[in-house]
């Protein structure tokens, strides 16, 4: 057996605090971490898997001390850029430099294979008003997507896929793993409770969640973004997204990788209190329900 980690929505190198579904302190980011570091001591996963909002703010100056935080926890690691990295070409700039040890081609999505498993890193692009696509956010997101995400919308650009399906055919491995910072799917229906901020799928998920189910090495689908835990199953593949480390539950996930099977875990962290202090009350269901929060994937 051998094992990796999920991580997602980080926010570091920020301070503010907030509410989203329960309260969001990217204040308690410093003391996580470091609870975060002794605890992969412990469970050693070969790498790291980084969905997304790594940084919170648009400076590069963010984006260079969130990759220090990373760094510190003293694992190899992959990173993507989610909406708080990746909205405009200047950003991308400023992400391709930071990871540039840590990514192939110095691009923004790649693949890479570790032990018989394919893994895909996607960067979706932002959807405008017009319908049209672009990896430039509307005038002002970054600033505003601080406080809210209305009328933001996503989408994987027909370039990516169309590289996805390629790099499916072609790679030599039995598995694959796609991860995205959006999901690819909506939330399932258990969480849509009233007052509950759903911060939005790919516009353009289900149709590709589709086109991949016709490839049976396709697994796993790892999103982030939501901040919450979910896990569907939607023709033959996983889609496990994970809530986000400044916001109850405060957990990540651990996938054991067996000979014939995948388990999925979901782990809090070793000290209770990060979670105490961001509950609010009436909202402990964003940590999922049993089935959202394990999975075991037969090979
Ligand atoms: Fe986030
Ligand atoms: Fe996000």
């Amino acid at each position: 057996m051998w094992r990796f980690v999920h991580i997602t929505d980080p926010h570091l190198a920020s301070e503010r605090d907030g509410v989203w579904n329960n309260r969001f302190l990217c204040s308690m980011m410093p003391e996580v971490m470091a609870c975060l570091k002794r605890d992969l001591q412990r469970l050693q996963p070969e790498f790291l898997i980084v969905s997304g909002d790594i940084v919170s703010h648009n400076t590069e100056e963010a984006v260079l001390q969130a990759r220090d935080a990373i760094e510190s926890l003293g694992f190899p690691y992959y990173p993507l850029g989610g909406n708080h990295d990746c909205y405009s070409l200047e950003s991308r700039k400023w992400f391709t430099d930071a990871y540039a040890h840590r990514l192939p081609d110095s691009k923004t999505y790649y693949s890479f294979a570790h032990k018989n498993i394919r893994f895909f890193a996607l960067d979706p692009w932002w959807v405008h008003n017009d319908g049209s696509l672009s990896p430039e956010a509307d005038k002002n997101a970054a600033k505003r997507q601080q406080t809210n995400l209305n009328n933001m919308r996503w989408a994987l650009p027909e370039e990516q896929f169309l590289w996805l399906i390629k790099e499916l055919e072609r790679t030599a491995e039995k598995t694959a793993c796609a991860v995205s910072h959006y999901p690819f799917l909506p939330v399932p229906d258990r969480f849509r409770r009233p007052g509950y901020k759903f911060g939005g799928n790919l516009d353009n998920g289900k149709k590709i969640s589709r086109e991949l189910a016709a490839f049976p090495k396709m697994k796993m689908v790892l999103s982030g973004h939501i901040h919450t835990n979910s896990i569907q199953r939607f023709q033959g593949i996983y889609h496990v997204t994970t809530s986000a480390l400044p916001e109850y539950p405060v957990e990540f996930r651990i996938v054991d990788v067996y000979r014939n099977r995948w388990e999925i875990k979901t782990q809090a962290l070793s000290d209770s209190s990060f979670a105490e202090r961001s509950l609010r009350p009436g909202h402990s269901y964003t940590a999922g329900t049993t089935r959202d929060r394990q999975a075991t994937i037969y090979l």
